[in-house]
């Protein structure tokens, strides 16, 4: 199966070369554990490869992102001002649009609409999208509308052939059943292991399925580091990555 580098070379390691072209895959986990690096690594690689990219924001500001892949060495502004990269921040242009007609309330909750919207009229040449966060998506929904939603932004992309990497904060994922596990080809969740006598944390990175490829190591150290996710070590694997 082709596959497309993550941009993190330890976890290409473990999938075959990186995500399955074409395909969906989610990543979730608590706040701050790698969710959105994990996402700025994957659209640095691509467009660093010549891939036609969009990210879509739903909370941050988009400020705040070219910062943080700045800071990290994995600066995406000059891709962006190429037009290799499109960013779509959902979220601030509603507010935008709010603030435009002095109203300020109920609108903002029509995110997937908007996604839906946006998607829907992108260009049959885009081959990375990346989507941070989903979660905002299972907000005023009931378990049903959210499934339609996903389902629609899921095919949508599968038909394009893009291949896309939904983020998802913990939180909305446990809300909504871990549906979303289900509705996609890959499943990833970051986990921080708290220690509270030491005062570190360990993260681990744990591929819970990934469909047609073989997984060897499912649970995988990782650090974050200035320059982004390292892999360290996997269980019952250790060392294999220096
Ligand atoms: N330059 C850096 N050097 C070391 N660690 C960093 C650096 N930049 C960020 N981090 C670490 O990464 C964490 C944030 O990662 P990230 O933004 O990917 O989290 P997230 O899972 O997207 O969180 P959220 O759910 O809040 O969006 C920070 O808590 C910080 O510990
Ligand atoms: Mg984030």
């Amino acid at each position: 199966m082709e596959s497309l580098s993550t941009g993190v070379e330890g976890l290409d390691l473990l999938m075959e070369g990186g995500y399955p072209k074409g395909k969906s895959i989610l990543v979730t986990g608590p706040p701050g554990s790698g969710k959105t690096i994990l996402g700025i690594h994957f659209l640095h690689r691509s467009c660093q490869e010549g891939k036609k990219c969009i990210l879509i924001l739903t909370r941050e500001l988009t400020e705040d992102i070219l910062t943080q892949a700045r800071r990290l060495d994995l600066n995406l502004e000059p891709f962006l001002e190429k037009g290799q990269l499109s960013i779509r921040n959902i979220f601030e242009d509603k507010i935008n649009k709010l603030k435009s007609v002095s109203k300020f309330g109920k609108g903002l909750c029509a995110v997937d609409t908007d996604i839906i919207e946006y998607l829907s009229s992108m260009s049959s040449e885009v081959d990375v999208v990346v989507i941070d966060n989903i979660g905002v998506m299972a907000i005023n929904h009931d378990i049903r509308e959210f499934a339609d939603e996903f389902s629609s932004i899921s095919i949508i992309l599968l038909k394009n052939g893009c291949t896309s990497l939904f983020i998802m904060d913990e939180d909305s994922y446990e809300m909504t059943h871990k549906l979303t596990g289900y509705m996609v080809f890959g499943l990833m969740r970051l986990i921080t292991q708290e220690n509270f006598s030491s005062g570190k944390t360990k993260q681990y990175l744990y591929i819970e399925k990934m469909r047609n490829t073989p997984v060897p190591v499912k649970y995988s150290l990782f650090d974050i580091t200035p320059q982004g996710i390292r892999v360290i070590s996997s269980i019952g694997q250790k060392s294999i990555f220096k």
